[in-house]
């Protein structure tokens, strides 16, 4: 789905700074996008420099075939490859809502509707799924095998997207959420779903039903 190759770069947000508040406030997406997201990118650039072998790999590619990165930057592509990829997918994964009241729609609404029940019922395993990953780490919801599922992954970790393609995913490291909420995990999941960017997710669901 992303093409992107060495070197990388930082995408801008699709919105405002101020676009998610009250729900995720412009000093959280400053910090998380232009610090925290740059620092992954710029550390993923600074490893693969010396390695000209990998710099027509996107970053699937890379985070896919482990076994095809040297021994001696393997864990650094893992992480920051995976702090790239995660935190691209997330922030896209929001919008400006006016609502508290934001629902999926189209056929990732009918799917949700197939697999969970309620749309309630989901919201509660997401976010039983966010709360439960113990330090940090995201939750996700995926397609595979026709069904959606949730799962949660530490650090920097993706799924295994060879199988299950990502529609979704919440960053539940403390820098997502500390300056809104600081401890406070629960308030933060809750607020998130005011701003999931629906249409996105019925986009990714669509490319990977239609193809
Ligand atoms: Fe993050």
């Amino acid at each position: 789905m992303n093409q992107q190759h060495y070197p990388f770069s930082l995408k801008p947000l699709t919105y405002a700074y101020d676009a998610l508040e009250p729900f995720i406030g412009q000093s959280t997406l400053h910090f998380h996008h232009d610090k925290h997201l740059q620092t992954y990118v710029d550390n993923l650039n600074k490893t693969l420099a010396p390695y000209p072998q990998l710099h027509n790999k996107t970053l699937e590619e890379l985070l896919c075939n482990p076994d095809d990165i040297p021994a001696d930057i393997r864990t650094a592509v893992q992480n920051n490859g995976g702090g790239v990829y995660n935190h691209q997918l997330y922030f896209a994964s929001m919008h400006k809502s006016n609502s508290v009241e934001n629902h999926p729609k189209g056929e990732i609404a009918a799917k949700i509707a197939e697999c969970f029940g309620f749309y309630d019922v989901f919201k509660t395993k997401w976010k039983e799924a966010a709360l439960g990953q113990f330090g940090s780490g995201y939750a996700w919801l995926v397609y595979d095998n026709a069904k959606l599922e949730i799962l949660k992954t530490p650090n920097q970790n993706i799924p295994p997207i060879h199988c299950k393609k990502p529609l979704l995913l919440i960053d539940v490291w403390e820098h997502a959420y500390y300056l809104d909420y600081q401890n406070r995990r629960n308030a933060y999941i809750d607020s998130f779903f005011s701003v999931i960017n629906w249409d996105k997710v019925e986009e990714r669901f669509q490319f990977y039903t239609h193809q």
